[in-house]
């Protein structure tokens, strides 16, 4: 029912030349793929030259982050007004690297997503507990002040545009995946909440990808919950191979 999204966020890799060799073998790959919305995230750096060689093909361009202003004495950020400039449709947002090491809050990101749909982006709100957290049985809590912290303000338009990605902490560059059960508990948990938050219109649109370890070998059993609309891969989205064949198995089951 929803369309899946599959998206890479680069992280802090690959130069400006290595991005473009990197899109295009991906965009080589997966370029006759019509029923999967495709995104790449590089660094700032090579958004521009990423955005020539796939502008006009089904591969998307988002950012890793963007700040709350469009221009001013900030130095060093970089504004959703610039980013969309250089052809960026969406931009991740409180990404977990984020609010663990550049010290994010649910404040700031909510600032962020307001600046994001305003200037037209799709923001990708990310949300997910740790490891100390789960095992306190605090999951939910975390997820509904995520979620909640996130949308503070949004009318049911705003949030009808927006992408939810669950990535708990734990499974995150470890190799160690949530099982689809595990993460099919929270994206349901998440969709519920959008319910009470707005209503089942709206619920029912937003779409919610799992992040965390993401590979070829696990994507199809989580891409099968009902719940799970699509993945934000990390180590796996730096090789245009396990990149391509994530989205060939979307793709698949559509
Ligand atoms: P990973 O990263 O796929 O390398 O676990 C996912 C993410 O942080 O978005």
């Amino acid at each position: 029912m929803r369309r899946p999204i599959i998206a890479g966020n680069w992280k802090l890799n690959k130069t400006p030349k290595e991005s473009k060799a990197l899109s295009k073998e991906i965009l080589k790959k997966v370029q006759d793929v019509k029923n999967v919305d495709i995104l790449v995230c590089p660094v700032f750096t090579s958004l521009s030259v990423v955005d020539q060689v796939i502008k006009g093909s089904v591969v998307k361009l988002g950012a890793q982050n963007c700040y709350w202003e469009n221009s001013g004495a900030f130095t060093g950020e970089v504004s959703p007004q610039m980013i969309k400039e250089l052809g960026c449709g969406y931009v991740i947002i409180g990404h977990s690297e984020r609010r663990a090491m550049f010290s994010e809050t649910n404040e700031t990101v909510n600032k962020k997503i307001k600046a994001a749909l305003t200037d037209n982006l799709i923001p990708i709100l990310c949300v997910g507990e740790t490891l100390s957290e789960r095992e306190a049985k605090e999951t939910l809590e975390v997820i509904r002040s995520h979620v909640e912290g996130g949308l503070n303000g949004l009318d049911k338009q705003q949030a009808k545009n927006l992408i939810i990605a669950y990535e708990p902490l734990w499974a995150i560059g470890t190799g160690k995946v949530a099982t689809p059960e595990q993460a099919e508990e929270v994206h349901k948990f998440i969709r519920e909440l959008l319910e009470k938050l707005y209503d089942k219109s709206i619920s029912d649109a937003v779409r919610i990808q799992y992040g965390g370890s993401v590979k070829p070998d696990n994507a199809e059993e989580l891409m099968k919950k009902p719940n799970i609309d699509g993945a934000l891969i990390g180590g796996a989205s730096l090789k245009a191979d396990s990149f391509a064949e994530i989205v060939a198995i979307t793709s698949k089951l559509v």
